[in-house]
């Protein structure tokens, strides 16, 4: 399926149509399949962007985006700058308008992993090129389609199956609230009142007939859940208070909490993973763990990605 190429963005799960998602996945996994025995910095096969450019922001650290972003580009026969956000003019004040209209005239695409979701929305309104918000203090769609890549490929389709997340409210759970409404899955977040999802996008959910539940109550969560999916208690740019570490205390996803979600429930982390607090070594290092293959499915599912944004595919 090819789709108008003029201007994609990948911003946020909710603003991209379901068979959009869709196609990209299953691009995806078709990629993943045909680079089973290459080396790792072999191009691909059918190299799709010779000749591109990507620029990737980083306001914030990063190990799997940074380096799946950078050999996913390699890959394709294009090719990657590493800019940190606070080594460029826009440090010093200079615009995101201005910076995204300059960016255009010598790369082909931005990754930005931001501090404020703002700044991602304004270049992409500004440039001229695709951008990808590659995590911002709102949302992590990037993680998401990865995630959902990860699910199917141990499951079969997530369409119809029981979600549960675990922890604090935080930019992967709204991440993980839209994708539920894109692809079909219902949902219950377990998380302590004060660090509840943002009322916005459980509305916006709803209101596009998303199966969403909230609790406060983390054995109610995982009820027969198909997977289980948890983050850290401390995102970048939060702080790590002892309000907050106790109320987290009882979304600890450990073998208690595994053995009320269904038999073969798998368990997902984006990492990094802090063990023992928002998951135990038992669970993470277990047999229904699948944060590897989840942070493996980064590299293709983001080669995928620019391939959308680039009008590739
Ligand atoms: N999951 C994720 O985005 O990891 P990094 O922060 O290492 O990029
Ligand atoms: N919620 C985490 C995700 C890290 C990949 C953070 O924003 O720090």
């Amino acid at each position: 399926m090819s789709l108008p190429s003029n201007q994609r963005h990948f911003v946020d799960i909710k603003d991209i149509p379901g068979d959009a998602l869709r196609h990209i996945l299953e691009t995806a996994k078709r990629w993943k399949a045909v680079r089973r025995d290459l080396p790792k910095g072999a191009l691909d096969p059918e190299p799709m962007l010779v000749g591109h450019a990507l620029a990737m922001i980083f306001e914030k650290s990063s190990t799997r985006t940074r380096i799946s972003f950078e050999m996913g580009m390699q890959q394709m026969g294009g090719s990657s700058l590493m800019l940190q956000g606070g080594n460029m003019q826009l440090g010093r004040g200079e615009t995101v308008a201005d910076t995204a209209r300059v960016m255009a005239r010598y790369v082909d695409a931005i990754m930005i992993r931001a501090k404020d979701h703002k700044a991602v929305v304004e270049l992409a309104r500004e440039g001229s090129i695709p951008v990808i918000n590659a995590l911002t203090d709102r949302s992590h769609p990037c993680q998401l389609m990865a995630d959902i890549m990860t699910y199917e490929e141990h499951r079969g389709p997530i369409a119809g199956r029981h979600v549960a997340w675990l922890g604090d409210g935080n930019n992967v759970a709204t991440s993980l609230i839209e994708s539920a409404v894109r692809f079909g899955f219902s949902l219950t977040l377990g998380c302590p009142q004060i660090l509840a999802p943002d009322t916005a996008i459980l509305n916006w959910a709803r209101s596009e007939g998303g199966k969403i539940s909230v609790t406060d109550v983390a054995e109610d969560a995982v009820k027969g859940a198909d997977a289980v999916f948890t983050d850290t208690w401390v995102s970048m740019g939060d702080t790590r208070t002892d309000d907050r570490m106790e109320a987290l205390e009882a979304f600890q996803v450990n073998s208690h909490l595994m053995s009320l979600a269904k038999p073969d429930a798998l368990f997902l982390h984006c990492l990094p993973a802090h063990r023992d607090e928002e998951v135990t070594a038992a669970v993470i290092d277990g047999p229904q763990s699948v944060v590897w293959d989840e942070a493996e499915n980064r590299l293709h599912a983001q080669k995928a990605i620019l391939a959308w944004c680039l009008g590739k595919i």
